[in-house]
């Protein structure tokens, strides 16, 4: 028997993709449905949904469950489930759809066929409502409240067959990791206390830090970064997973770490996208989620422990991945290393706090980072990243002259 947790809501995990022969045949057929080309978002989960990552869902929830998951971080059927998965479309579309029909699910970047989905409910939600209850918060300014209002007026309900993994193998490589894949992985490694590190940035040393403090408890810990989309004018993926990489490699005790990647957009929900982290990490089979400062907030909508704190408020029984609640990290000079709001006694003006427009600034301008704050090699990767931005932007300008 595995040692591992067991998948989200009691059975085994439940990947929705199709296998290549089904899938193919699937595919042809699909051809001659309506095509409705969904966000950037709802790719995401739908490919989630596809590899397993979101046991035990088996598609885009239905009115009684989006309002229950608002109310109740639960799903109709009584699932824990902190964050609505849903699918939405324009008005006029979800007209010319019949329920109980199938509808073609593609992919916004290129149109191919991602998935097939039976419409078995059309509805309406309160926008608000959804934002209020999930992001404590209708400002437009947050980027998931405007992803929210932005999105069609129309939800369509109903079950998935996926089709394809968006791409996201081809983009990754080995990173792009299924959660039967991790599970097996952690299996071959004897590991069964495993910590998952969620990121959506290349790792400094405070990251460093958090990774290495579960490490000491945990049998290893999978670095497990964000592969969709973030807000604009972010790092992109494959940047972000090299930095991380090249940490690793140099930085870490071969056998402690896995690397791997899962393809959902950011929606900045901070405490309620904390529990929907550590309820696909179950999935992925860890044990732990490492929860520090301001976890998946945005600005100052959130305080910088609420990610903490909702796992005290959610019953019990709700997951078995338990946060590894971790205070704010950073370099103190006075402690002369590494530390934490709980064991550095000193002042801030002791401690190197470097903001994310700070570091911005001084890669693009190509200044010196302290050395406290990130390794070289990663500033390394990063500069190569900011050098041929700039450098993009120099031969757009030069074209703009030209034209
Ligand atoms: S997140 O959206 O994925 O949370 P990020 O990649 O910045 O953003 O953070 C990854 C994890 O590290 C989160 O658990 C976050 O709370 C934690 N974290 C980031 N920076 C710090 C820090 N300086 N101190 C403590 N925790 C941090």
């Amino acid at each position: 028997m595995s040692g591992l947790v067991s998948p989200h809501g009691g059975g085994g995990l439940r990947p929705l993709q199709l296998e290549l022969g089904r899938a193919a045949e699937e595919r042809k057929r699909a051809q001659t449905l309506t095509r409705l080309r969904v966000t950037s978002r709802e790719k995401g989960d739908l490919i989630m949904l596809g590899i397993g990552g979101f046991t035990p869902l088996d598609g885009f929830m239905k009115h009684a469950d989006w309002r229950s998951v608002c109310d109740d971080y639960r799903t109709a059927a009584g699932v824990f489930w902190p964050i609505p998965i849903t699918l939405s479309t324009e008005r006029n579309i979800a007209d010319s759809i019949a329920i109980g029909t199938e509808v073609a699910l593609a992919d916004p970047d290129d149109d191919s066929i991602l998935a097939v989905m039976t419409v078995i409910e059309k509805y309406r939600v309160d926008k608000t409502y959804e934002c209020t209850s999930v992001f404590r918060t209708t400002d437009l300014d947050h980027p998931g409240v405007k992803m929210v209002m932005q999105q069609g007026e129309v939800s369509l309900a109903g079950p998935v067959k996926v089709l394809s993994d968006g791409g996201f193998a081809a983009r990754h490589g080995a990173l792009f990791m299924t959660p039967a894949q991790t599970r097996a992985e952690f299996e071959r490694l004897g590991w069964s206390r495993v910590a998952a590190f969620q990121t959506r940035n290349p790792m400094h040393r405070s990251h460093e830090y958090l990774a290495k403090t579960a490490i000491e408890v945990c049998d290893g810990v999978l670095v497990h970064s964000l592969l969709g989309n973030l807000k604009a004018g972010d790092i992109p993926a494959d940047v972000r997973t090299r930095a991380i990489a090249v940490l690793i490699e140099e930085y870490f005790r071969a056998g402690t770490v896995v690397q791997a990647g899962y393809p959902l957009d950011m929606r900045y929900a901070g405490p309620r996208e904390a529990l929907l982290h550590a309820l696909f990490r179950q999935n992925y089979g860890c044990s732990h989620l490492i929860v520090g400062r301001d976890h998946a907030g945005v600005g100052s909508y959130y305080g910088p422990f609420d990610a903490h704190r909702i796992f005290d408020e959610i019953p019990a029984d709700a997951l078995e991945t338990k946060p590894l609640k971790m205070d704010v990290t950073f370099w103190c000079y006075r402690c002369g290393g590494m530390a934490s709001g709980r064991t550095c006694p000193h002042p801030d003006a002791d401690r190197l706090q470097v903001s994310g427009t700070q570091l911005r600034k001084w890669l693009s301008e190509g200044s010196d980072v302290p050395p406290e704050f990130s390794r070289p090699e990663v500033l390394e990767v990063l500069r190569g990243y900011y050098a041929a931005l700039e450098e993009k932007v120099e031969v757009k300008l030069a074209g703009s002259r030209l034209g």
